[in-house]
């Protein structure tokens, strides 16, 4: 299968529409989303019951919310929507699947918040155990602490009965394997000099800026193909390759008292340093909740939501009178904040927020819209009907692949917003 250079440059390349703008365009640009395009109220009023979560839990609300609806704990219904993902060996963000560290071993995080007892737990750096949402909830049940990270936090889950196994699938480890050899112009990673098929990586400088893109897909194409990627799948684990994901899981459930729980489970930034520990098991960041406020919760850049405490952030903005929907966008433009409204930085960060408010009003917000018209961010509701609604975008387009491709992208190969699943 060959992928067309215009479709695939559309998905990375979209956002870089806006690489030249400066902060004064930035606010053009907020203008043209959050005040022209957004109608008041997007998201409704809401009512109770209600869960909310990330896109990738879709599937598993139907369940959570009946369980809920019977009297379920507000923390075990959003703890059964994330426990799918985590069992799901095709969700390459969460659990079993995830997408390793930069050494090839997957690293899982997790926290979650119970609002009606007020309690909080956490793991990070967790290695061969599959479901750290649980392990999260068993270290606020069953330890004096909050967080456990590391070899201490995977001991405790075995100690809790948690089976110690192999995280990494085979699909999971070849798109690790591809990543290292694409990235191995300067190691010893990838086929050799010995290699029939070997090819020197030096392309003349004169060549067109098209041909290194086209260059660079047509090798990936090709290792892809060589590592056994099955053909219906390249496309995507090219797509990890080129862009990094942070893929994540949030949920946050209010029952029909007005109980409210969250929490938060992600296998963190693909290809990561071993060690580093994203926003989805800081309290405050990845999650938050207040049993007299709502509960928010964030996929996207670590980083960055750790730097604004995202969900802690909302949670308050909410507490002082904000809607879900303004107490998101604020947070997003602490973000912006943080980086001067500097559009060649902003380019490279994504970021959603899933916010529920105590009465049930909720919302998603997200810096960028995502891939346009079919990929949008999304955030997924049951509140009696199970749906994807849009989220609310910051900024216009996309964001764009992080570490960038040292050349510029040609103008024509920007207009294609064409997203490869
Ligand atoms: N938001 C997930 C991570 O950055 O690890």
């Amino acid at each position: 299968m060959s992928i067309s250079r215009r479709g695939f440059l559309g998905s990375a390349v979209a956002a870089s529409l806006a690489t030249t703008l400066d902060a004064q365009r930035l606010n053009a640009q907020e203008k043209t989303i959050s005040a022209n395009s957004v109608p008041a109220n997007p998201f409704g009023t809401g009512k109770r019951p209600i869960i909310i979560c990330s896109k990738n839990g879709v599937n598993y609300l139907d369940d959570a919310f009946a369980f809920l609806k019977g009297g379920g704990d507000t923390l075990d219904a959003a703890l059964r929507v994330v426990k799918g993902p985590e069992d799901d060996p095709n969700d390459d963000s969460v659990g079993l699947g995830g997408l390793p560290n930069e050494e090839g071993v997957v690293e899982l995080d997790a926290c979650c918040m119970h609002g009606p007892s007020r309690r909080a737990g956490s793991v990070g750096g967790v290695r061969n155990i599959k479901n750290v949402s649980l392990v999260s909830k068993a270290v606020m049940e069953h330890t004096g602490h909050v967080m456990l990270v590391g070899e201490g936090a995977e001991r405790f889950a075995v100690a809790m009965g948690f089976p110690r196994e192999n995280l990494l699938t085979e699909r999971s480890r070849k798109i690790w394997l591809l990543w290292k050899e694409y990235n191995s112009n300067d190691d010893w990673w990838g086929p050799g000099l010995a290699d029939p098929n070997w090819k020197a990586p030096a392309i003349p400088a004169t060549s067109p800026q098209s041909e290194l893109w086209e260059r660079r897909i047509e090798r990936l194409e090709q290792r892809a193909a060589s590592l056994g990627i099955e053909p219906e799948f390249r496309r995507a684990a090219i797509r990890r390759v080129l862009s990094p994901p942070t893929g994540t899981i949030h949920c946050s459930a209010l029952n029909d008292k007005g109980e409210i729980s969250g929490c938060t489970t992600t296998s963190g930034l693909a290809y990561k340093l071993p060690g580093r520990v994203g926003d989805s098991p800081i309290i405050g960041a990845g999650c938050y909740t207040d049993q007299d406020v709502g509960s928010a919760g964030a996929t996207g850049a670590g980083e960055e939501n750790i730097k604004v405490a995202g969900a802690h952030t909302i949670v308050e903005n909410m507490r002082h009178g904000m809607s879900p929907l303004e107490a998101g966008m604020d947070a997003l433009r602490r973000i912006v904040r943080n980086y001067n409204g500097d559009m060649k930085k902003l380019n490279f960060i994504d970021m959603s927020y899933y916010i529920l408010r105590k009465d049930g009003a909720y919302a998603g917000v997200s810096l960028w819209e995502g891939y346009a018209p079919d990929d949008r961010h999304k955030i997924a509701v049951h509140d009696g009907t199970r749906r994807l609604e849009d989220t609310v975008a910051l900024l216009k387009g996309s964001s764009h692949e992080f570490p960038p491709f040292p050349v510029t992208i040609p103008a024509e190969l920007k207009k294609d917003s064409v997203y490869l699943k």
